[in-house]
């Protein structure tokens, strides 16, 4: 048997392949919600403007809030032959509600129809995933709050490069989520405009009204080009570059709970809640959900880049490769959400091993720089010279086995007389950090500022 939506000119039905390789329906049924509240638009606008009856147009809102039921109750039986979501749900009208249904798809098409579902679902999966990211923030700087005084070995290169509180380091993520959540945001700006209406490529005869539909399912606007309209998947490919950076981020953030959390950094002990033991080796706690978080990038960029390579040749208008948009996207978004989800619990529960912290940070001459500027500061030094001669100090240090602030003071000034005791105040991470008090440094006292300022912005976000 022919399609019954579109095989008036067919003699046959596809053959089974051809069924399997064209259908979307096992996985664009995620989509019904946003196709119905699209068609109940278009069916409102066909009656506004003539095209429809008051009776037809009731009858199929009624039929559609029908169909939506049973789709959500699952007594739904979705259809392999009726191809996709969008002829699932017109051919069960059709059954409930008789010829009416058939009115529905006039001054319009699948191309539109597609393209407006799709719009709507990655709008509200950007607005999920920016308050997840705010979620997460809020983690975050709580836990930068507690830790604002907690000393911790700030890197370059994976080496110590000088003391850093961890309260600084959680906001520095902070940071990053927020640029994310601006990403998103930018991306739903964008794509806020109704494409319905479009119809299949050239927009339609009949006098519809897109401001009315467009204004109905919340858009700022109607695409002002057919064309452009029903062939464009920019939406998308926005949204997935701003997860894949935002997914890089936590894969950085993994990977940093996966060092701290091993026996040799030990500077945090993840909860039973997100860490696995090991079957064979007792003492292990296995950092899974961290892994699994740094992992899902590649899925997510992957979804990116498949997109991209999809829309790449494409000649203007619609083509059939671009139902290949919809499962990778899915997974990616679906990906972001559970990645960010995990993350925050993570953060919530983690154990903050501030001793080893202190420890490490003292550790590998973590304060040299300060003696440096010191000497520049108190002895008038140039800066170059002042680090020749704190490399000297590092070396006596590293000599007698001892660190900075072991040093006695008459060592210190066979070194350089200009040395005195006072350098002493500042040989501590302690006073290291304290004295971090630049616009954007280290200092406990920065990061409470810093946490006081991302209250009241996420408070406004809300
Ligand atoms: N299932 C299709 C998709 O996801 C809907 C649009 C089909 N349009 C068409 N002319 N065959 O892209």
């Amino acid at each position: 048997m022919s399609n019954r939506m579109w095989g008036g000119r067919f003699a046959s039905g596809p053959d089974a392949v051809m069924e399997e390789i064209n259908a979307s329906i096992g996985f664009d049924k995620r989509l019904y919600q946003q196709d119905i509240a699209g068609s109940i638009a278009h069916a409102k606008m066909l009656a506004e403007a003539g095209i429809l009856t008051t009776e037809d147009r009731d009858a199929i809102i009624a039929g559609l809030a029908t169909v939506r039921d049973e789709i959500a109750q699952g007594t739904f039986t979705f259809s392999r032959a009726l191809e996709d979501i969008h002829m699932n749900i017109e051919a069960r009208l059709k059954e409930i509600i008789g010829d009416a249904a058939g009115r529905l798809h006039t001054a319009r098409s699948r191309n539109d129809q597609v393209a407006t579902d799709f719009r709507l679902y990655v709008r509200e999966a950007t607005d999920m995933l920016g308050a997840q990211l705010r979620t997460l923030q809020s983690a975050l700087i709580a836990r930068a709050e507690e830790e604002a005084a907690t000393v911790m070995p700030g890197f370059t290169h994976l080496q110590s490069a000088q003391p850093v509180t961890f309260g600084h380091h959680l906001l520095a993520y902070v940071e990053m989520f927020a640029r994310d959540a601006g990403r998103f945001a930018d991306a739903r700006a964008r794509m806020n405009e109704s494409p319905l209406g479009s119809a299949a490529l050239a927009g339609t005869s009949f006098p519809i009204d897109r401001e009315m539909t467009a204004k109905e399912l919340g858009f700022d606007r109607p695409t002002a080009n057919s064309l452009d309209a029903v062939a464009d998947r920019d939406f998308v490919l926005e949204t997935l570059a701003a997860a894949s950076i935002t997914a890089m981020h936590l894969s950085r953030f993994s990977e940093e709970l996966v060092i701290w959390s091993s026996a040799q950094f030990g500077f945090v002990r993840l909860s039973d809640k997100f860490s696995t033991g090991s079957s064979i080796m007792p003492q292990k706690r296995n950092p899974d959900a961290a892994e699994l978080i740094r992992a899902k990038i590649g899925r997510i960029m992957g979804a990116l880049t498949s997109l991209l390579v999809v829309m790449k040749g494409l000649p203007l208008a619609y083509s059939k490769d671009m139902q290949e948009d919809k499962e990778v996207a899915f997974d990616a978004l679906d990906s972001l959400s559970l990645s960010l989800a995990a993350m925050t619990g993570m953060v919530g529960d983690l154990v903050v091993n501030r001793d080893n912290m202190r420890a490490a940070a003292g550790s590998g001459f973590s304060t040299a720089t300060d003696i440096a500027d010191w000497l520049v500061r108190e002895a008038n030094v140039p800066f170059r010279d002042a680090h020749h001669i704190t490399g000297r100090v590092v070396a006596l240090a590293e000599e007698k086995n001892c660190t900075l602030d072991g040093l006695n003071i008459e060592d210190l000034k066979t070194i350089d007389a200009r040395i005195d005791s006072r350098i002493f105040n500042v040989l501590s991470v302690e006073k290291s950090v304290a004295s971090r008090t630049s616009f954007g440094g280290t200092a406990p006292k920065n990061v409470l500022a810093q946490v006081k300022l991302w209250r009241e912005r996420l408070k406004d976000a809300e």
